[in-house]
């Protein structure tokens, strides 16, 4: 692709980012997502801070309106009503836990990449600028270092060094084979009356499953029948699985977080977020296994392992320094699962019998999940691997737009279009610049 043509498609990704944008906030596409989810707005500030940092730091803080007095971060920020999702603030019954005077939220969180984006945000910005906006940035780390405190605190109570995740929406991966075990315990019994719009904006086919809906409901209305309280969260919960996924992303935006607090001065949290990162790794490290050259994740109800092969067993990549053997094998099996598709990384291979390729998070390719994977890649100095994944995703991109994901076979898009985190992925991924060595 000619230089003038990747600058248009940077212009369109612009375009995406500011017809999605809300007074402030973003959602994630028009229809399907009509409010503020919490790691898309992670993805998306770190595109906004490629042209616009107040509009990247404006991202985080409408995030945070609608943080608990808890610490713990929503995955959904319901700022303005809409008719077009479910389930809505009604069906989540949070009111008596959120901030008086807050946005209604949903009841459950996403994968912390929040502190990741901020330490992006702030080092995208020239030295007068983050003088200007220090305080505003110091605001936003304080929120963050609030909710990792509730990470390591809710979700780790027995201090093992890998945060549990209550539902799979938590995980970011909703429909991943990797919860079909878990999942199938989960009753599909519920109160509440399922009214599924999703499958009205995107083909079923492109979606989870009825079945699936049930069972996310059901653990909904489990949660909200225990108040929304961790701990008794944490002692009913029917699905319950230690994950290597999101303890990365903790692990990898703690230090971020430690590198900022030293940026903006401070040094009072510097030993706590030292150890709270040694911890999450030396838990990440204990998931390593040689023989599949992957990370697994703990289902904690069924004291098992998952095995299931998905993307989420090398995100910890991204929080981990590995030896050379654990390098090299991961690397090969990546790069097993990439010779057997046309576009990478599949996050399932296409070997596995739970493959599909339009099947949202069985199978097609996600451009944020490449994202995380070339910040893994590159900080273990994987940099062919990271440039595939890179370069398959930006050509992907190119050839069909801003889909919210792509089918490893055929390059075609699914899911829903003009997706923001997409559109945040390429401007990030294309852009020339020396910092993104480090990101
Ligand atoms: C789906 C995805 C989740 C994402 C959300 C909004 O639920 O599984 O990862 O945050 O949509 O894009």
């Amino acid at each position: 692709m000619s230089a003038a043509e990747e600058a248009r498609l940077r212009q369109d990704a612009r375009a995406v980012l500011s017809a999605n944008d809300r007074d402030g906030y973003t959602v994630p596409t028009a229809r399907l997502y009509p409010f503020q989810w919490n790691w898309d707005s992670a993805f998306v500030a770190m595109g906004f801070a490629t042209w616009d940092y107040d509009r990247a730091l404006t991202e985080l803080e409408r995030l945070v309106e609608g943080q608990w007095p808890d610490g713990m971060i929503p995955h959904i920020v319901f700022h303005r009503p809409s008719e077009t999702y479910f389930p809505g603030p009604d069906v989540w019954g949070t009111g008596a836990r959120i901030r008086a005077g807050g946005p209604a939220t949903s009841g459950i969180t996403q994968p912390p990449v929040f502190a990741t984006a901020l330490r992006f945000v702030w080092e995208a910005m020239p030295d007068a600028t983050r003088r200007d906006r220090l305080q505003r940035v110091a605001r936003l780390y304080r929120a963050a270092l609030a909710w990792h405190r509730w990470w390591v605190g809710a979700r780790d109570p027995l201090r093992t060094g890998l945060v549990g995740v209550l539902h799979t929406w938590e995980t970011g991966s909703d429909n991943s084979p990797a919860w079909d075990a878990a999942l199938s315990r989960v009753p599909t019994t519920t109160n509440t009356c399922i009214r599924r719009k999703d499958t009205g904006h995107v083909e079923a086919a492109m979606r989870p499953r009825d079945v699936d809906y049930q069972r996310y409901i059901h653990l909904v209305d489990t949660y909200r029948a225990a108040g929304w309280d961790p701990a008794r969260q944490w002692a009913v919960a029917p699905f319950k699985v230690a994950e290597v996924q999101t303890t990365a992303i903790l692990a990898r935006a703690t230090e971020d977080l430690a590198a900022l607090s030293s940026a903006l001065g401070n040094d009072t949290e510097a030993a706590e977020l030292a150890g709270m990162r040694q911890r999450l790794c030396a838990g990440l490290q204990r998931q390593w296994r040689p023989g599949l050259g992957r990370f697994v994740s703990r289902d904690l109800v069924a004291r098992r392992d998952i095995e299931t092969a998905t993307h989420a067993g090398f995100v910890p990549l991204l929080a981990l320094d590995l030896d050379g053997a654990a390098c090299a094998a991961a690397t090969a099996v990546m790069a097993r699962w990439l010779a057997d598709v046309r576009l990478g990384l599949p996050t399932v291979p296409r070997s596995s019998p739970d493959f599909e390729p339009k099947r949202y998070w069985r199978g097609p390719v996600w451009a944020i999940i490449n994202w995380l994977l070339i910040l893994g890649l590159r900080r273990n100095a994987c940099l062919d691997l990271a440039e595939r994944l890179r370069a398959d995703t930006l050509a992907a991109i190119e050839r069909v737009g801003f889909a919210e994901n792509f089918d490893p076979l055929t390059g075609e898009g699914g899911g829903a279009g003009s997706f923001s985190w997409t559109a945040a992925a390429y401007l990030v991924l294309s852009d020339n610049d020396a910092r993104r060595d480090s990101f």
